[in-house]
């Protein structure tokens, strides 16, 4: 495990992170000793957390209690920061609309837009410069799976979140030259709080259980974002790509699928979406 303090600077900025995902990605951080902004929109769960991983590890933390989707957000966090240089910074919140395209309100769909595009991009622009100028840094934008194939009833949001792997990917290879690391985090199904209601809202098996009874054969089980977290960094602490998977099995599947037809590819995952896991099938991760 590195000292990122000693590798990048003294504080992280974590997008996202009062539980799941984040906030397990924001432990990390504070285990290779960077100091944490820790923000998201409900400001208890995310004090709560704070305090936790402060207790634990014995680091200082700084929460800001703001929507991501607002258009004032880089002087709305710079206001926040009140002078903290920030070294890292993890963009994990997400908008994730579900429901056929045409049958949700336009102004759902460019919340989507504001949160998984317009938003990291502000942010990594305004810290990516400072970063440059300094010579160090790092970056990680959370994508997802749903990135790599258009996917029945998270049409905007997969959208959004290829735009998300392909601005990590182009950042890696722009930033690297100036001494900032970068990459787009790959993320398949991930047993956090926000994936429980979705499962819950779609009636599946995963609404109570990361490993159900009765799952059919080749459904790939979510990941805890325990391990999730712990896996993006033992491979940052080593080499940046400029795609990293959160989940090496879904490497592996994404591989396996390389020359699948995108026909294939978008009717499986469709397929899924619509039966909630309940039919076999083979992995699409
Ligand atoms: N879980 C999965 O299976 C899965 C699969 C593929 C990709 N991903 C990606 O992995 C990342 C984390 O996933 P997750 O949804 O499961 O989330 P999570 O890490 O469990 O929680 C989302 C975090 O972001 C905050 N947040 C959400 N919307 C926000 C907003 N508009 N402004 C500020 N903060 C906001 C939430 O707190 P508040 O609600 O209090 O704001 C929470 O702290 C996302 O980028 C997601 O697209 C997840």
């Amino acid at each position: 495990m590195r000292d990122y303090r000693e590798r990048y600077g003294e504080w992280a900025l974590i997008l996202g992170a009062s539980q799941g995902l984040g906030r397990a990605i924001a432990a990390e951080a504070a285990r290779r000793k960077l100091n944490l902004v820790m923000v998201a929109r409900r400001e208890a769960p995310l004090i709560e957390a704070a305090r936790e991983i402060e207790a634990e590890l014995g680091i200082q933390t700084k929460t800001l209690a703001m929507d991501m989707a607002r258009d004032d957000i880089v002087d709305a966090i710079e206001a926040g920061l009140g002078g903290i240089d920030i070294a890292f910074m993890v963009y994990n919140a997400a908008a994730e609309p579900h429901g056929e395209f045409l049958e949700q309100d336009v102004a759902t769909h460019l919340e989507n837009i504001a949160v998984n595009c317009t938003t990291p991009t502000l942010l990594v622009h305004h810290f990516g410069r400072k970063m440059v100028a300094r010579g160090r840094g790092g970056i990680v934008i959370c994508s997802s799976l749903a990135a790599d194939q258009g996917i029945y009833s998270y049409v905007t949001y997969g959208a959004a979140k290829a735009y998300e792997m392909i601005l990590g990917e182009g950042l890696w290879e722009e930033l690297r030259h100036h001494g900032v690391d970068a990459t787009a985090l790959m993320v398949g199904s991930t047993y956090t709080p926000n994936f429980r209601e979705s499962q819950r809202k779609k009636g599946t098996l995963f609404a109570d259980s990361p490993a159900p009874e009765g799952i059919a054969e080749g459904i790939p089980l979510p990941q805890l974002p325990e391990d999730a977290a712990a896996s993006l960094f033992a491979q940052i602490d080593g080499e940046w790509l400029p795609r990293i998977f959160a989940n090496p099995r879904d490497e592996q599947n994404a591989i396996a699928n390389r020359d699948k037809s995108r026909v294939e590819m978008i009717m499986r995952m469709g397929d899924a979406m619509r039966t909630g896991w309940r039919k076999p099938m083979d992995p699409v991760g």
